[in-house]
């Protein structure tokens, strides 16, 4: 998949923006400050209907602006038009002009995958950042999960509200509370199922990945849950064990919302064991094993952003990555110093300066 322009209409610190990219390399250089993550995260924006650095849509929108546009055109066999409009009353996306009513069938046609300074979160954060990751990777690769996602969401803030109004009025009809719990468990197994899938593909490169990268070890993914291999039935039973303390917060203490997963190495968990550099070549191995699974299941690569990657690790790193990456991918590199960049990528590249928010093509 490629994105072939951009147009930007009061997106952060652009006014009015229309870029043009190859479909191999593009590399955007350019100060501290410039403007490069805000060009790559307008493309994963446009394509993910969010940011991969806020969740606060309205931070996007142009200070002093009440509006924001991305256009983008992208290329899978036939051209499609995307836009994404964020303004104080929300987002609306857009292809080809049609409003998308089902955001989950407008993100699972386009797939992307970015590697930013950020995303050490995934190991060194909470559980909470490792399933948001989690979330996006997986309604990139399927419209099916978003919406049982957001399905299970809405059951479990149902039920939470109905175990406070129980735990308040004691007479209140357990009939009721049964009928969310049931249907919860039910979507609860259809995104475990996801993920279980998810972890079982990452595992099978992962580990490869991560031995060109580091030279070193293996590393593999465990994917823990509440619910283990617990049939309904089971399931059942366990929540109805959990019902007391349930009410006695009025939350649901057993779920998939609960899910996490860690980077395994032979040594432990890389979170606790990890240096900065071995947290950092998981990611990069996650992060290529995921480019993989997009192609299994799409048939085609993704478009992969390297947002200031090269300033962090050392040239034979740079080395050993490049030579994972296939030749027909779209990719997007920001660097501050073009320097990191050899002279041998940067011919088969499109080179952008940024200085203060104005880019010159430089070839
Ligand atoms: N909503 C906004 N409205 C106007 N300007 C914004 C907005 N959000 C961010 N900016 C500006 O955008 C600039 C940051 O851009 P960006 O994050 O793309 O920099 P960068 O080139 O990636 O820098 P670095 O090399 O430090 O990562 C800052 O100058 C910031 O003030
Ligand atoms: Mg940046």
């Amino acid at each position: 998949m490629q994105i072939q322009h951009l147009k930007l209409n009061n997106f952060r610190n652009y006014d009015n923006l229309l870029l043009t990219f190859s479909p191999n390399i593009n590399i955007l250089y350019g100060d501290n400050g410039s403007g490069k993550t805000n060009i790559v995260e307008a493309i994963f924006s446009l394509a993910v209907t969010k940011s991969f650095r806020t969740n606060n849509d309205k931070l996007l929108i142009k200070q002093g602006e009440e509006k924001e546009i991305i256009k983008g055109k992208f290329l899978e066999n036939v051209k499609q038009n995307y836009e994404l409009n964020i303004s104080n009353e929300g987002k609306k996306a857009y292809i080809n002009g049609n409003l998308q009513k089902k955001l989950s069938d407008y993100i699972s046609k386009l797939s992307i995958v970015v590697f930013s300074p950020d995303d050490l979160k995934i190991i060194k954060d909470s559980p909470a950042i490792r399933r948001k990751f989690l979330n996006v990777d997986l309604s990139l690769l399927d419209s099916n999960y978003l919406n049982y996602l957001a399905y299970y969401n809405k059951l479990l803030k149902q039920r939470n509200a109905y175990l406070k109004t129980i735990a308040i009025n004691g007479n209140s009809s357990y009939d009721y509370l049964d009928i969310l719990t049931e249907k919860l468990i039910d979507y609860g197994l259809k995104i475990k199922n996801f993920r279980i899938k998810f972890f079982k593909e990452i595992n099978r490169e992962i580990s490869n990945l991560y031995n060109k990268i580091s030279g070193i070890d293996s590393l593999n993914l465990l994917y823990i849950s509440q619910y283990e291999n617990f049939s309904k039935d089971e399931l059942k039973k366990i929540y109805k064990k959990n019902l007391s303390k349930d009410l006695l917060i009025g939350k649901t203490c057993i779920g998939i919302h609960h899910d996490d997963f860690i980077f395994q190495t032979s040594f432990g968990n890389l979170k606790d064991y990890g240096s900065e550099g071995q947290q950092k070549n998981a990611i990069i191995a996650y992060k290529l094993a995921e480019i993989s699974l997009f192609k299994l299941i799409k048939g085609y690569y993704p478009i992969l952003i390297l947002d200031d990657l090269f300033s962090e690790l050392d040239e034979n790193k740079i080395k050993n990555i490049y030579s994972l990456l296939v030749g027909n991918m779209q990719i997007f590199i920001t660097t501050t110093n073009i320097m990191f960049i050899s002279s041998e990528i940067k011919e088969k590249s499109k080179v952008f300066k940024i200085i203060s928010g104005k880019v010159e093509e430089e070839n």
